[in-house]
């Protein structure tokens, strides 16, 4: 029965899901019960509208619950509807993502407000959002299960870890989107058909406040009867994931002054990641050799596989090569660099630059 049930999921990974599907019910009322009694009160839960719930599912991708709380109260204020948001101008709408990260969501959200904007009927199921902009598995169920109890189940790290642990699964997994991908067929299968989007939210909100990857916390959980992870007590190494292997990578830049003014970049319209947001030149896009004096400051950073060494020389203008640098080169001024979208930790960086001698 079981096997008819998750025949591919019992194949392809060994997960033993007999007791998972036989407790279905009293997983999916312990979660909900549990969910009425502790969900936090976000913004995007009081008084719930499609809106709300496309703006947080965009902000809260790869990006924890307390660091989009303050950008979310400012971006429904700034933009409270589709219309406001498709009406403003892409600068407009990086400027209020800055310090986010991953801006190619703002651009999405942006022209994803503009196509819902221009339609006349909104869809209502996950697979009909599959072509927007931005809209991955994952967002389209939490949208459309939310917004309109479209029964469909999102699967993300934090699903796989409690799926992982409920279902005792060793099995290890080249990548968390593999992962993801296996736990799908038992995600539908727990679903609760009557609250999707609050079962959904109850799986995040599960993951988030007590299935920590360290330490979970088991006696708290309203679903720890049932997870065959701890009656082995082996949840805390569960999901087994193979390790990513960092690639290290320096980053050498100009810090160029003149007449008071700041020496930037601004990221064209052509690239595929970032375009409009400003950053501080690399020595490699102004054709300059590395000096042989240090660098003014170091900063170490980490973007997906990559730990990257951002190194910052002081460059006179004469180093610059002779004529015209191209238009993408900006000269600012301290005032205006306020007003300026930056990518990443920039502005944070051009602080700090400020403050050297
Ligand atoms: N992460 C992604 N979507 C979420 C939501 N709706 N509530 C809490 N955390 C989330």
């Amino acid at each position: 029965m079981v096997q008819t049930l998750f025949p591919r999921l019992a194949q392809s990974t060994k997960i033993k899901t007999a007791s998972l599907a036989r407790n279905g019910a009293t997983f999916r009322s312990q979660l909900i019960d549990w969910y009425d009694q502790n969900a936090r009160a976000l913004p995007w839960r009081t008084q719930p509208s499609l809106y709300k719930t496309v703006v947080s599912e965009f902000m809260l991708q790869q990006t924890q619950v307390k660091t989009v709380l303050p950008y979310f109260d400012r971006w429904l204020n700034d933009y409270p509807d589709f219309p406001a948001l498709a009406a403003a101008s892409e600068d407009q709408v990086l400027k209020s993502w800055e310090g986010l990260g991953y801006y190619s969501r703002a651009r999405n959200l942006h022209k994803l407000a503009q196509i819902l904007t221009e339609q006349d009927d909104i869809p209502t199921q996950s697979r009909q959002w599959l072509p927007f902009p931005g809209i991955g598995p994952y967002a389209a169920a939490a949208i459309c299960s939310i917004a309109f109890d479209d029964p469909s189940a999102v699967v993300d790290g934090n699903v796989v870890r409690i799926l992982a642990r409920l279902s005792a699964d060793e099995t290890e997994y080249k990548s968390s989107t593999d992962a993801a991908k296996a736990y799908q067929e038992l995600a539908n299968g727990l679903l609760n058909a009557d609250r999707p989007g609050d079962h959904n939210q109850a799986m995040m909100e599960l993951g988030a406040t007590l299935c920590h990857k360290q330490n979970p916390q088991c006696l708290l959980c309203p679903v720890s009867g049932l997870c065959q992870g701890r009656v082995k007590g082996i949840e805390s190494t569960l999901p087994r994931l193979a390790k990513t292997k960092f690639e290290k990578k320096t980053v050498n830049r100009a810090w160029v002054r003149r007449n008071g003014k700041a020496l930037l970049y601004k990221i064209p319209d052509s690239a595929s990641r970032m375009s409009g947001l400003h950053e501080i030149p690399t020595l490699e896009s102004l054709r300059i050799a590395p000096p042989a004096e240090p660098p003014l400051i170091e900063r170490k950073r980490s973007i997906t596989k990559y730990r990257i060494t951002e190194r910052f020389f002081r460059i006179e203008p004469h180093q610059l090569p002779s004529g015209k640098i191209g238009e993408q080169f900006v000269w600012a001024a301290p005032a205006d660099i306020a007003a300026l979208p930056f990518s990443g930790p920039h502005r944070k960086w051009i602080a700090e630059l400020l403050n050297e001698a």
